[in-house]
């Protein structure tokens, strides 16, 4: 901020801006407005090596006025602040309504659902398609007393979609070498799951968020079945972002392969990686395990080792520690003594358990012991983006998760 003119604040405003959290840099000048405007305009930032008198200057006058002390204790001893969680949900709901997405939601009977989706198109986040009965929905709308603006959302019973009969044959044409017949293509098609999932395929929506109601195996089977995998990859894992007091990590995978072989959990690693760049977070992998190092044996570590070596060779720009223990891979004082050359050590945000058992209790037992919110599943590696929800899920959880299928679906 340039004062002009040798404009003085008055006093309230100067407390003011003492009282700030960031330092305001102000410039007081003795020229005028505009000779101050032609002097500003004509400086050249750009520092090149020959300027050697720039440099030094540069150098003189950070050295005077930063507290390098304070610096290099923060850069040395601290774990990347990275992306706090109100920095996170903040970006999400901005990067969403960049490029407003559609989305469907198969169970409109669930009040939740309605709830949610009133305040994701009062924010003009999405476009929504709702699956079920039109006067079923109608009534429960008005019954919570929702405005929801028929302009944004369509309401579809797929019992009585005109795209039903296309769906159909889609759907066996895509699965009849897997013993589905016309008719059982029939039935699985009034399935709202179903349904969902294929407008999804067709490109009727962009992302399908289910699951408020159904179980996990009834949301993600139709898109495992048909939507698969996108090209280069081979399974499909999930994340939640867990959104603590400080910051943003990313677990995986919490919800979907039971027990991952090495190459199916170098494969989760490398795909959470990915989301996490997608979602603003520098990834540096922890591949857990009960063993950090050389420290201890067994077939459950070994599994993990060669996860790790697998990552290292197919995607030698990640960067990934493992095995390694959860204290060592987030508390860097652990980290020194565990483990203390590695460069995740202590700094991981990203961090792949050895199977379902050990992820979806860990991920559970932070989100219950911390308060933290737990963003997710997130499914990744699909063509197009589905996304299941829990059964116990909240209103926010929804709102969430919508927010993250419409980024997913930018892509
Ligand atoms: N990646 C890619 N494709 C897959 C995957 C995967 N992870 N899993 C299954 N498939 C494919 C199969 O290859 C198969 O394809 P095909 O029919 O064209 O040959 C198809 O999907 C169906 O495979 P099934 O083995 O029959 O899989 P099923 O549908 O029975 O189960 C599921 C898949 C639901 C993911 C299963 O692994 C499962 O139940 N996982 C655990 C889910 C769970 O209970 N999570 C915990 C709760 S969630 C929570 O707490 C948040």
């Amino acid at each position: 901020m340039i004062l002009s003119g040798g404009l003085e604040p008055d006093e309230p405003i100067i407390k003011l801006v003492e009282g700030l959290e960031r330092v305001v840099p102000i410039v007081q000048v003795q020229t005028g407005t505009f000779e101050t405007v032609k002097i500003v305009g004509a400086v050249k930032s750009k520092i090149y090596a020959e300027n050697k008198s720039k440099i030094e200057l540069a150098i003189n006058t950070f050295e005077k006025y930063t507290d390098t002390n304070a610096l290099v204790d923060k850069i040395v001893t601290s774990r990347p602040e990275g992306m706090t969680p109100r920095m996170f949900q903040y970006e999400m709901v901005k990067r969403a309504k960049q490029a407003k997405k559609h989305i469907v939601l198969p169970e409109g009977n669930d009040d939740r659902i309605l709830i949610a989706a009133e305040k994701l198109l009062k924010q003009g986040i999405v476009k929504l398609t709702i699956l079920g009965k039109k006067e079923d929905i109608e009534a429960s709308l008005k019954k919570l007393n929702l405005e929801i603006d028929p302009a944004n959302v369509q309401i579809i019973n797929p019992a009585e979609s005109p795209d039903l009969p296309d769906f159909i044959s889609t759907l066996y044409e895509l699965r009849k070498n897997k013993n589905v017949s016309f008719d059982m293509a029939t039935d699985l098609m009034k399935d709202s799951a179903y349904f969902g999932t294929m407008m999804v395929y067709k490109g009727l929506a962009d992302g399908m968020v289910s699951g408020s109601i159904n179980t996990t195996q009834h949301t993600i089977r139709p898109a495992l079945q048909f939507v698969k995998t996108r090209p280069g990859v081979s399974t499909v894992s999930s994340i939640f972002f867990m959104c603590l007091e400080d910051r943003v990590l990313v677990f995986g995978d919490c919800a979907v392969i039971p027990k991952p072989t090495s190459e199916q959990l170098a494969d989760i690693a490398i795909s959470s990686a990915e989301s996490s760049i997608q979602f603003g977070i520098e990834p540096k992998i922890a591949m857990l395990s009960y063993s950090s190092g050389t420290s201890g044996e067994g077939e459950e570590v070994e599994k993990v080792r060669r996860a790790t070596e697998l990552v290292k060779t197919r995607r030698p720009d990640l960067q990934i520690e493992g095995p390694i223990q959860y204290d060592a891979a987030v508390d860097p004082a652990v980290a020194k003594k565990k483990l203390p050359k590695s460069k995740v050590a202590g700094q991981a945000t990203v961090l792949i358990f050895p199977d379902l058992n050990t992820g979806n209790n860990t991920y559970k037992a932070v989100q219950r012991e911390t308060g933290a919110v737990a963003i997710g599943p997130v499914l990744q590696g699909l063509n197009k983006p589905v996304n299941d929800l829990s059964r116990g899920c909240t209103i926010d959880d929804i709102f969430n998760t919508v927010v993250i299928t419409a980024i997913q679906a930018q892509q």
